[in-house]
């Protein structure tokens, strides 16, 4: 039986706009925008991008900073839509990518499991389902009462990984969130992608450690300048990375 395609990526682009000129006053630039009289420099941050991945995959992306690997990924968890091209995705997708944005830090941490459980589609009570194995994964069960606003930046990953990560999603995005926490909450956060792989979860990867990226990927999409360099294998891929930097 044919593996089905769950991600397509069909020569996506994304241009951002950045204002290139300086205003002396909020209120020169108002007039000035309802004038039409503002410039934009355009930056393409993706060009031309195509790839496929297919399920149980677990792609890496590779590239130095700025060369577009978290705008890549925000167009697949549909955060951004892209200027030009088409990414067609089946499945429901899990976002590690900026842990704790959903969070409200006014509230305890409690509040924020079923805050963001909301967020994610879920019930109350599937939430109450869950709500142990996400106390103990983020070993935080003496704070739950804490409003979020006094967590170290690490308890917030922690909890935000911990949430992320509940149940089975058939895709799961991972934007360089296993750098937070210890060494230890590392290799658990580490542990779990590997079970969520087993069970059948495509994986789309980004990580500051080639050593990681090697580790968990099968394929590889390596961009340069917001363009696709190579598309292919890890073991041929990671290579010739390498020895470019
Ligand atoms: N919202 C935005 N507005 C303007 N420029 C952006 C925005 N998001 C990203 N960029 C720019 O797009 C380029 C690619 O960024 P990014 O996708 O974050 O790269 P990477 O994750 O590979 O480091 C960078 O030059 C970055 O400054
Ligand atoms: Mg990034």
């Amino acid at each position: 039986m044919d593996k089905k395609t769950v991600v397509k990526v069909e020569d996506v682009s994304m241009k951002f706009n950045l204002s290139s000129e300086k205003f002396d006053s909020f209120k020169e630039y108002v007039i000035k925008s309802l004038k039409n009289q503002v410039s934009y420099d355009e930056f393409w941050a993706l060009k031309h991008v195509s790839f496929e991945v297919m399920q149980g995959d677990s792609l890496g992306l590779i590239g130095l900073n700025g060369s577009g690997k978290s705008t890549m990924l925000k167009t697949i968890a549909g955060v951004l839509k892209p200027t030009e091209g088409v990414v067609t995705v089946n499945g429901n997708v899990a976002p590690l990518i900026e842990l704790g944005a959903g969070f409200d830090f006014d509230l305890t941490a409690k509040e924020n499991v079923y805050l963001n459980g909301a967020l994610l589609g879920y019930s109350r009570k599937m939430m109450d389902g869950y709500y142990n194995d996400i106390v103990e994964f983020s070993e935080l069960s003496e704070f739950m009462n804490v409003p979020v606003k006094n967590f170290s930046s690490g308890m917030v990953s922690r909890l935000a990984f911990a949430i992320a990560t509940i149940g089975t999603p058939d895709i799961l995005i991972v934007d360089e969130v296993l750098s937070v926490g210890d060494f230890r909450f590392q290799q658990k956060c580490e542990g779990r992608i590997r079970r969520m792989m087993k069970e059948g979860t495509t994986i789309l990867f980004v990580s500051h450690s080639i050593e990681q990226v090697k580790s968990i990927c099968n394929k590889i999409v390596w961009l340069e300048k917001g363009r696709l360099k190579k598309f292919g294998k890890t073991s041929e891929i990671c290579e010739e990375y390498s020895k470019c930097y």
